[in-house]
């Protein structure tokens, strides 16, 4: 499974070029970050107080019979705990705090980096991956935020402290203490071994289910359809299987290991008490010495049990890191140029001087395409599936950068215009409607500050679809579903339409407008194209030669070549592809008339409306 590759690189715990990257995410909140840092010390210094302050209790006050040395520490004692809370406090909350402000910045910066992408990086990285890297990639690095980065302080800041105590209370008892310590480097070294290959199995699998949830949830109709629910639940039960062993083996290395940890630290104990009492007997320790050790020895496995648990958090967050990162460092591919240009409102002239165009680097699927299409001119694209029409599309709107040749928008090469200005002015009406899960009015406006409720309904009354709209139950504020589930092929085609109309743009693409829909519909969208294209240069991609009777000049592709181009009677005389395409058509309708396709027939229609 190629597709999870990068979920399967698992690097180091601790990579120093990509935590340096990280820091820089603390920046703005650095003040908090050092605040946290000091929190940090202050608790790991004051837990491994208390043994130090229970000895002199012990020792100086119990054994002495001085009530006041023990009335002093043991208020010491309870003071220690009293700020140690209260450190505790602001340490969890301050560490959140700023874990979740980085979050919401890098999630910010992946999404709105993901925008910038252009479409060849869209052809190659599947939606779930991205997804991916939006919520659990950075979920991840909120853990190594909030909890790994800070709390591997306060581990290692407890440890030094303790050893420090121990060492000033007692070095050889310190010593005997520490004899169990390669014991415990074994077990951590192999637990850590382990529970990274499951953690890795675990994370792949995630990506998995999660890919294989997206495809079947979205492809659910032909799952349906062709009933193949039984081998989707088959195939979902086998990663779902997997995951659930990778799992338990990973709680496997857990049970085994804290309980291990707990035993080592019991074994530390038996040897204080043993060494240490023999030592108390002899008079060289005191029991206050012996009381503090063993509560140093309990204190001091903690920290080293979980440090071994925060590697893998960190490891994870080192991993999610590491895409995140390649994510943010995927240039797009189409960018704007040093100087780019704004252009305000072009007239429309589009004029593209020997394309050649791949999407790989396999194959041509533009061949030395030249075409110009003069301001307010319409232009319809025909030729058969895959001749490359959606593609001078996908070209015209720079969607992709061309490997030769030039287009022009009024003179000026597109690339060195912004792609925004650009794109402004080109609206296209996709091959398949898009509509977001908003209302009517919104997937009409889209949002655009400029676009107003009465141009909303304009738009909509000239494309004929108010009436439809005001008689749905909330009209423009009428919620489509999700992807306009709740709205047939062809109103979505016509709010698409009422979109277009609605931005105004210069030059007006429809992509295969009328591919799905009744005969009512398909008229009613034919007056709507009409509109649509009036004073506008326009390409109308069509499979349907009858959606095309009113343009000006017909090109035909072939292979990604221009074969043929003129208008329809001139095409019909020239007895070529174009002469094939309709003859077919027309025979489809048998016993109806050929439609009265043509530059005339246009005219005449278009004197008519105004
Ligand atoms: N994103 C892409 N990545 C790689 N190849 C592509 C991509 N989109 C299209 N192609 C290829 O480019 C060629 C032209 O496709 P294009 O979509 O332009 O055809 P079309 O004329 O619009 O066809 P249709 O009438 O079926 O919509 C096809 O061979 C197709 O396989
Ligand atoms: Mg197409």
């Amino acid at each position: 499974m190629d597709q999870f590759h990068d979920e399967e690189i698992l690097g180091k715990a601790y990579d120093s070029r990509l935590m340096r990257r990280l820091i820089r995410y603390l920046r703005p909140y650095r003040r908090h970050a050092f605040l946290a840092i000091a929190l940090n010390i202050a608790i790991a210094a004051l837990g491994p107080l208390r043994p130090y302050l229970t000895k002199i209790a012990i020792d100086s006050g119990i054994a002495k019979r001085d009530g006041h040395t023990l009335l002093l520490t043991v208020l010491g004692i309870a003071g220690a705990m009293l700020f140690q809370a209260a450190a505790q406090f602001f340490n969890a909350y301050y560490t959140q705090w700023i874990g979740q402000r980085v979050i919401l910045d890098m999630r910010m910066q992946v999404f709105e980096h993901i925008h910038r992408l252009s479409l060849r990086f869209f052809d190659r990285n599947p939606v779930g991956r991205l997804v991916t890297r939006v919520t659990n990639d950075i979920e991840a690095l909120n853990d190594l935020f909030s909890s790994g980065i800070v709390m591997v302080f306060t581990d290692i800041f407890t440890i030094i402290w303790i050893l420090t105590f121990m060492g000033i209370i007692n070095l050889p008892l310190t010593l005997v203490t520490l004899s169990v310590v390669p014991f415990l480097f074994y077990a951590t070294f192999l637990f850590r071994q382990k529970v990274r290959e499951s953690y890795r199995q675990i994370r792949i699998l995630i990506a998995r289910i999660n890919a294989f949830m997206q495809e079947h949830i979205t492809g659910m109709p032909v799952v349906q359809l062709f009933t193949q629910e039984k081998k989707v639940f088959d195939s979902f039960e086998d990663v779902n299987a997997a995951h659930r062993d990778a799992n338990i083996s990973s709680v496997f290395y857990y049970a085994v290991f804290y309980p291990s940890v707990d035993l080592i630290s019991a074994i530390a104990a038996g040897l204080i008490i043993w060494y240490g009492g023999g030592r108390a007997l002899e008079g060289a320790i005191t029991v206050g010495v012996l009381i503090s050790f063993l509560q140093y020895t309990e204190m001091f496995f903690r920290p080293i049990r979980d440090l071994s648990d925060k590697y893998n958090i960190m490891q994870t967050a080192m991993a999610s890191s590491e895409r995140v990162f390649k994510l943010l460092d995927t240039p797009p591919a189409v960018v704007d140029g040093r100087n780019a240009i704004e252009v305000a409102k072009p007239r429309g002239r589009v004029e593209f001087r020997n394309v050649w165009f791949a999407y790989g680097d396999d194959e041509w699927v533009l061949k030395n395409v030249s075409f110009t299409i003069e301001p307010g001119e319409s232009v319809a694209l025909v030729g058969h599936t895959g001749a490359g029409k959606s593609s001078i599309v996908n070209l015209l709107e720079r969607f992709y950068d061309i490997q030769r040749g030039e287009i022009f928008v009024d003179g000026t090469e597109i690339r060195s215009i912004s792609q925004e200005s650009l794109r402004k002015n080109i609206a296209v009406v996709m091959q398949d409607v898009f509509l977001f899960s908003g209302d009517i009015g919104f997937n009409i406006s889209l949002g655009d500050g400029g676009i107003d409720e009465s141009r909303i309904r304009r738009a909509s009354e000239m494309v004929g679809v108010h009436e439809f709209i005001a008689s749905l139950e909330r009209g423009y504020t009428q919620p489509v579903g999700e992807r306009g589930s709740s709205l047939s092929t062809g109103q979505k085609q016509l709010v698409s339409f009422a979109r277009a109309l609605a931005h105004n743009p210069s030059i007006l693409i429809l992509d295969e407008a009328t591919s799905s829909v009744d005969t009512e519909t398909e008229l009613r969208i034919q007056c709507a194209i009409e509109t649509l294209l009036q004073g506008r240069t326009s390409i109308v991609v069509a499979h349907r030669l009858s959606t095309i009777q009113h343009v000006d000049r017909i090109i035909v592709l072939h292979k990604g070549e221009i074969r043929e181009m003129g208008t329809h009677q001139e095409l019909l005389a020239l007895n070529g592809i174009y002469r094939k395409l309709y003859d077919l058509q027309y025979k489809e309708r048998r016993g109806k008339a050929a439609p009265p396709i043509g530059r005339d027939g246009l005219r005449d229609r278009r004197d008519g409306d105004s």
